[in-house]
């Protein structure tokens, strides 16, 4: 019998529909191509809008100083030197302008007195390179990005959800995808896809991301293509989460509120990152203060909501209202607290995958041929702790290389592969996937949660990640017997269902690397492993399915430092600090 479905061709397929998909669809536009773009969210509610703070690029508009260089040795030393060099030599490069464009796009940014771009401080950037409007810089980014789109008739399908990429004999030829309200499904055949599907720090029970998005279900897709996926321990917990209400704990609190001046304090009046920071203080590095937090917090000197003080209200209304808006409105909502007038409780969330698929750098090409990943997937930029703001930059500046790389590979092709048999096998993955159980999806999916908090969390250890591990299993057990029946309210079940099978392989993934890498780097603190040690893990450790499913480790040596950047780190080492070196 043949499965039903519908049939889409586009040259060019974008699976989500973020910053990174958008900015993909558009260049693959540009370059000729017919293009469409899938998401499971509602357009323009992609996860990027809940990007505050702003987006990175040395344009030097309130320090003269500053240089695309600049911005590599910031992004390169706060990595901890296992980022992809090449990587970060374009979007230093690259993200000025990709940030003008935007602005000639009519994207509202903040602007200096002389109408140029403004740009504030974050955390660990040596001069003021954060481009921003206000603190919804996502939201901006995406709403502009969307006329784009629609300005050039690109469709965008909705609500959508992905089960499975299309691959025969190495080669990504389309999607597998279902509507969540009626469940009708769409074959989406294409010559080159790109894939934007987001992270998985939504696998923590305290995450910044919403309920369902950042699973890590476009993790699993890209596996079971046929990628590797590198880096997956590297999770970045941004130090500053909402702690309460339960159902807002992890939300972001922007580190815009401290680029702005925000102080952190803990319950004995101590401003602490003296102790942990003394000169960078609350703009150090991320990993730094969110360590910081938590060890203020689990050394018992945190507030009644089990969080540190975070205070503003120096600043004076007017100028919070001004330059953090939505952080104003979000704690008058919400907690009833005017940050205007009194500090808030903050404490560390999950808040960025800084692993993910394995990419060639130019043009964000994976293992697979004609299957592209963008975006917070793909690995490579940020090595062991992310600067803030460098991921808006990613999603712009590898969006535009991404759907170029689509479009000429598309170009390339005289005929468009496609394989029956893929297709019938994903159809009827499907339909196997609806049936009745005796479990609840959700009831799983807070177990998963709730063993990578305990374990795979701030701070971890060997024992611990056993621990993870085991209770993997556990939980992989109870995902086969899970209820899923379409009702009144469409085919969530079946997303939720699908998203928690790829939720724990990359739980079980992150694990297996994480207790790899025995050492302590950046976001990845072993309590059992304090320090750095590069003459070991100097590495990237990677993944892959084999052919029986099981999870492959393995690792490579971390890429070297292109030539131009070397060239560049010489000229720049009579201003560094001692200690403050591009090669390390
Ligand atoms: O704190 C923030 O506004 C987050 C920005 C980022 O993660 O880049």
């Amino acid at each position: 019998m043949q499965p039903h479905h519908r049939t889409d061709i586009s040259n060019v397929l974008v699976i989500g529909s973020g910053g990174a998909g958008l900015r993909a669809a558009i260049a693959a536009h540009d370059a000729g191509c017919e293009v469409t773009i899938v998401g499971k969210r509602l357009r323009k509610d992609a996860h990027t809008v809940l990007a505050s703070g702003g987006i990175n690029a040395a344009l030097a508009t309130r320090d003269e100083e500053d240089h695309w260089g600049w911005h590599v040795m910031d992004t390169w030393n706060e990595g901890y030197f296992v980022a992809d060099a090449e990587k970060v030599g374009i979007l230093a490069r690259e993200a000025p302008d990709r940030v003008r464009e935007l602005a000639e796009w009519g994207m509202p940014f903040a602007r200096t007195e002389d109408g140029d771009i403004d740009t504030r401080y974050f955390g660990a950037h040596r001069y003021r390179r954060t481009a921003y409007a206000g603190d919804w810089t996502g939201r901006a980014i995406v709403e502009t990005l969307h006329d784009q789109v629609a300005a050039r008739g690109i469709p965008i399908r909705e609500q959508r959800y992905v089960s499975r990429l299309l691959v025969h004999d190495g080669v990504c030829f389309g999607a597998y995808t279902f509507d969540l309200d009626t469940g009708e499904r769409t074959v989406e055949l294409a010559d080159s896809v790109i894939l934007a599907a987001g992270g998985h720090t939504r696998l923590w029970r305290r995450s910044s991301s919403r309920r369902d998005e950042n699973n890590g279900d476009g993790m699993s897709l890209a596996l079971h293509a046929g990628c590797e996926l590198q880096d997956l321990e590297l999770v970045q917990y941004h130090p500053t989460g909402m702690t309460h209400p339960e159902e807002h704990a992890g939300q972001l609190v922007t580190e815009a509120v401290r680029g702005e001046g925000g102080r952190l304090f803990n319950s004995e009046g101590e401003r602490f990152m003296e102790r942990y920071d003394p000169e960078r203080m609350e703009l150090s590095t991320r990993d730094r203060v969110a360590m910081a937090n938590y060890t203020e917090i689990h050394e018992g000197r945190g507030g009644p909501n089990g969080g540190v003080f975070l205070d503003i209200s120096h600043l004076g209304k007017d100028a919070i209202r001004e330059k953090l808006p939505r952080m104003h409105r979000q704690f008058v909502e919400i907690q009833m607290i005017d940050i205007g007038e009194e500090p808030i409780e903050v404490a560390p969330t999950a808040h960025y995958s800084m692993g993910g698929v394995h990419v060639d750098a130019r043009t964000a090409a994976t293992g697979v041929e004609g299957l592209y990943a963008v975006g917070e997937i793909a690995a490579g930029l940020h090595g062991a702790n992310r600067l803030g703001g460098n991921s808006l930059a990613e999603t712009v500046v590898f969006g535009k290389r991404a759907g170029e790389a689509a479009a000429e590979r598309s170009r390339s092709l005289d005929v468009q592969l496609r394989n029956r048999a893929v297709i019938t096998a994903a159809a009827e993955e499907l339909d196997a996937a609806i049936r009745d159980g005796e479990t609840v999806v959700r009831q799983v999916q807070r177990g998963l949660r709730d063993a990578m908090w305990n374990h795979v969390g701030v701070v971890r250890d060997e024992d611990g990640l056993n621990a993870a591990l085991e209770r993997l299993d556990e939980l992989a057990q109870e995902a086969e017997t899970v209820d899923v029946r379409p009702d009144a309210q469409g085919y969530g079940d079946l997303a939720i269902a699908l998203d928690l099978r790829g939720s724990i392989e990359a739980a079980r993934a992150t694990t297996l690397l994480a207790r790899e890498r025995r050492e302590s780097r950046g976001a990845h603190a072993r309590t059992d492993h304090p320090d750095r040690d590069d003459d070991h893990h100097l590495v990237n450790y990677t993944v892959r399915l084999g052919q029986d499913g099981e999870l492959i480790v393995g690792s490579r040596p971390r890429k070297p430092i292109p030539e131009d950047l070397e060239e560049w780190a010489k000229e720049a080492d009579e201003e560094l600090e001692a200690g403050d070196k591009l090669i390390e």
